[in-house]
């Protein structure tokens, strides 16, 4: 299998869609929105986009099943599987903010092969794929090299829905905000990690987050050179619902504080 090959087509499909929800974005300002649960969205725009990438993305890799955040296809592929969210920021989309992203990966039995994440309000693309660098918009690019949380600037995300964990996380943030170049939340998962790959943010943590929101972005980080775990420094951070994503350098302090808050 060409994988350079595939991701450059997958690049193509995401600008092709990008321009469909730009366009929507412009020309919609009133955009019907439902309410899928809890503080949870989504428009006819994430689920257009959605069935034109199944189509697509059905003829590129006939044999491929899926795991799309709309439910568009649940066809199980035996060893080929994409995981897709059509529209990662909805609720920056709906506001009229950015960012927003289109987020795309595929596993080869449940190993991540290749990401791509298009951030649509800047018109950059992020890629990677088994074995090359990563990649934005055709230029290499990797992680930060700064050494200590205290010059880090660090991304995470406020749960829409989940409180569960929302004491220990509160602690988290007090904790960064005392001691780091700060904290920011900029509502699209898939765009932090990006974010981290390129070096814009040093570290980037979340819980209860969905296999499509960070699948290709944590890939796109490792190519990038950075490191990625769940909150117990262990490889469960696709379906495991909590992430860390770093630069190599900060991930022992960062995991070793996530790891010793989050636990209470
Ligand atoms: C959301 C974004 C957000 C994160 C949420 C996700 P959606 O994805 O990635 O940053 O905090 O948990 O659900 O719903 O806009 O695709
Ligand atoms: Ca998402
Ligand atoms: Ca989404």
């Amino acid at each position: 299998m060409n994988l350079e090959n595939i991701c450059k087509q997958v690049t193509e499909l995401s600008a092709e869609v990008g321009s469909f929800i730009l366009n929507e974005r412009k020309n919609n300002l009133q955009l019907e929105i439902e309410v899928k649960g809890l503080h949870d969205f989504v428009t006819y725009v994430d689920k257009t986009s959605e069935q034109k990438i199944v189509d697509k993305l059905s003829e590129i890799l006939p044999e491929a099943g899926f795991i799309a955040e709309e439910g568009t296809s649940t066809k199980k592929g035996e060893k080929y599987n994409w995981i897709i969210d059509p529209l990662d920021g909805t609720t920056n989309f709906i506001h009229g903010l950015s960012p927003y992203a289109i987020s795309i990966a595929l596993q080869e039995d449940n190993k991540t092969i290749l990401g791509v994440v298009h951030e649509l309000s800047l018109n950059e693309c992020f890629y990677a794929w088994e074995g090359s660098a990563a990649y934005l918009n055709g230029k290499i690019i990797s992680v930060s090299t700064k050494k200590t949380i205290e010059e880090s600037l660090i991304a995470t995300g406020f749960p829409y829905y989940d409180y569960k964990r929302i004491n220990p996380f509160l602690k988290t943030l007090k904790f960064f905000m005392e001691s780091s170049h700060g904290v920011r939340r900029i509502g699209s998962a898939a765009t932090d990690l990006v974010y981290v790959a390129c070096g814009r943010f040093e570290a980037f943590y979340e819980y209860s987050l969905s296999p499509w929101d960070v699948a290709a972005g944590a890939f796109i980080v490792q190519q990038a050179g950075g490191k990625v775990s769940d909150f117990k420094g262990e490889n469960n951070y696709i379906f495991g619902k909590e992430i860390i994503a770093t630069n190599q350098f900060v991930f022992n302090s960062f995991l070793s504080k996530i790891k010793t808050i989050m636990s209470k």
